[in-house]
């Protein structure tokens, strides 16, 4: 069998999304109220050990994928680029060559989404997304996760994005074409996203409007995303505040999705900029559902990656 690289969310596709989706809900409800490291009852990944490779901070995706390998009867191990001979100038390809004689799968987090692309080329075992600066999977696996747990459909669901065109947006995007729903982006003017991921999109069968208005991108939205305003690695474009400022998601901004709208954000979270706090702390706020829903997504990314699913 081929490799499996979870790169991007097409990397897997419609069919398999959906049945990441489906096991995730099983094995989350198989195990409510267990302690969180105690492993799943069939331990589908025993013995094997994930690597994990870090170029830029993390909590959530550090921690879920860790826990997540261990619910499967797995084990994993972190590699701070900055300690291992990687930050020194080893070669992605020797690095990945090396890793894949040690380890079963190897997750990245990095900026050059061409890096990542690099390690799979040369790995001989899975390679994870953890967050390049193009796109994060593994968050909307999560995300699409949290919306269905809201008794949401995804086909035909209507998305809001508002703020930055940024690398959770490209992978909302990549979603909506693979399973079919819709996505309305107010963006201030030169923050839209990549054009050929909404061009992917619409042509897989997503309506994709891009706007610069935010109330025109909430109008009747089941759910409402936000991210960041300022991306890691992307500190020396601080002065785009002002111009975020209008997509700020706060109650005025909510009132024109519909009322049982769902407020969505990877975290972490900058509460008074891209969110206010009212919308943040409120009742339609499912952001740490979003958050744990990251260890049950990333079982099912695991699994898929290793022919499980
Ligand atoms: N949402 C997310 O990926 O969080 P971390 O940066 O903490 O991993
Ligand atoms: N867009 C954010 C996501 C963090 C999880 C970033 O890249 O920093």
């Amino acid at each position: 069998m081929t490799v499996r690289h979870f790169l991007n969310l097409s990397d897997a596709g419609g069919d398999a999304i959906a049945a990441m989706l489906a096991d995730a809900i099983d094995r989350k409800a198989a195990r409510a109220a267990w302690p969180k490291g105690r492993p799943d009852a069939d331990q589908p990944l025993a013995g094997h050990v994930l690597g994990m490779i870090f170029e830029k901070n993390s909590t959530r995706t550090r921690v879920s994928f860790d826990i997540a390998i261990r619910q499967l009867g797995g084990s994993s191990l972190v590699l701070d680029a900055a300690n291992t001979q990687l930050g020194r100038g080893e070669t992605i390809a020797d690095t990945a060559r090396v890793l894949s004689r040690m380890v079963d799968a190897i997750m990245v987090r990095t900026d050059d989404h061409a890096k990542i692309e690099e390690m799979a080329r040369y790995a001989s075992v899975p390679v994870i997304n953890g967050l390049t600066d193009l796109s994060h999977p593994c968050q909307v696996v999560a995300d699409l996760l949290t919306v269905i747990e809201q008794g949401k459909a995804l086909p035909g669901l209507e998305a809001a994005w508002l703020g930055d065109g940024n690398n959770v947006l490209h992978s909302i995007l990549e979603a909506a074409g693979l399973m079919k729903f819709n996505v309305r982006v107010g963006t201030p003017q030169g923050y839209e996203p990549a054009e050929e991921i909404v061009a992917w999109a619409r042509a897989n069968g997503a309506q994709v409007t891009l706007t610069n208005d935010a109330t025109e991108a909430v109008a009747g939205a089941d759910i409402v995303l936000t991210d960041t305003w300022v991306s890691m690695g992307q500190e020396h474009t601080h002065n785009k505040l002002a111009a975020m400022a209008p997509f700020q998601v706060n109650d005025s901004l909510m009132s024109g999705a519909k009322g049982d709208a769902k407020f969505l954000h990877c975290l972490p979270a900058h509460v008074g900029e891209e969110v206010s706090e009212s919308v943040f702390e409120g009742p339609r706020s499912v952001v740490f559902d979003e958050a744990e829903n990251r260890i049950h997504a990333q079982k099912s990314v695991l699994l898929w990656c290793f022919g499980k699913l």
